[in-house]
């Protein structure tokens, strides 16, 4: 009885929670016109991604320190998380025939401004940042856009980084069992039912 009562209120509180969410108006990432973007690439221009490999402990969350810069710097730059990595180099296919694929064939899954801890960046154009990243599973590299977000045009990419252990389990749920005093533990994992080893 208590339990049933617990679970109605978790539940009353993911809707009430979902509500919330729902009534903040715009995602962040909807501000980007990534179909508009394009590519012009910038001798001058880098950005630097550091360590190459996270979460060599074991960790699943881990803090990557950029620093870049851009001959030609703006206020509006933006450093844009991508993940795959490759995305500069792949080739997207139109959807139907009269519509042409948008240069950039994915989205950013994360953006900050370039001078959000560098101010004098849209004067020097010299900039260094701090972003935590998840492991998701994928490599991971950033860019540099100039344009701002309306009119992205990517102007440098980075080298890519990647968890060293991309399909380690993570996410672990407690739910109550089928009986009531079972209790079941789910995670989600990378790999897959034959790779999967128990120890004990
Ligand atoms: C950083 O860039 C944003 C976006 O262009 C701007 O709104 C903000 O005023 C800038 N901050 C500084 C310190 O220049
Ligand atoms: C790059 O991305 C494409 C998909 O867009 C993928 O098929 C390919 O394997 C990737 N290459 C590398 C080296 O990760």
């Amino acid at each position: 009885m208590r339990a049933s009562g617990l679970i109605f209120l978790a539940i009353l509180w993911a809707i009430s929670s979902f509500e919330e969410v729902r009534s903040h108006g715009d995602q962040p990432l909807s501000k980007i016109a990534i179909h508009k973007a394009t590519v012009s690439l910038h001798d001058g221009a880098y950005v630097k991604a550091s360590p190459h490999i996270l979460g060599l402990m074991g960790q699943n969350t881990e803090w990557v320190n950029l620093e870049y810069s851009y001959p030609n710097p703006s206020i509006d730059d933006w450093i844009g998380v991508f993940s795959p990595a490759n995305f500069s180099a792949s080739v997207c296919l139109p959807e139907n025939p009269q519509t042409e694929p948008p240069l950039l064939c994915s989205a950013p899954i994360k953006y900050q401004y370039a001078n959000y801890t560098s101010p004098k960046y849209k004067d020097t154009g010299k900039g260094l940042l701090k972003l935590q990243l998840i492991n998701q599973r994928s490599d991971v590299s950033f860019a540099l856009f100039s344009g701002g977000l309306l009119n992205p045009k990517l102007v440098a990419v980075s080298n890519t980084v990647a968890f060293a252990y991309p399909k380690a389990p993570v996410y672990p749920r407690l739910a109550q069992g089928k009986i009531w005093n079972e209790m079941t533990v789910t995670w989600t994992s990378g790999y897959g039912i034959y790779e999967a080893e128990t120890v004990c």
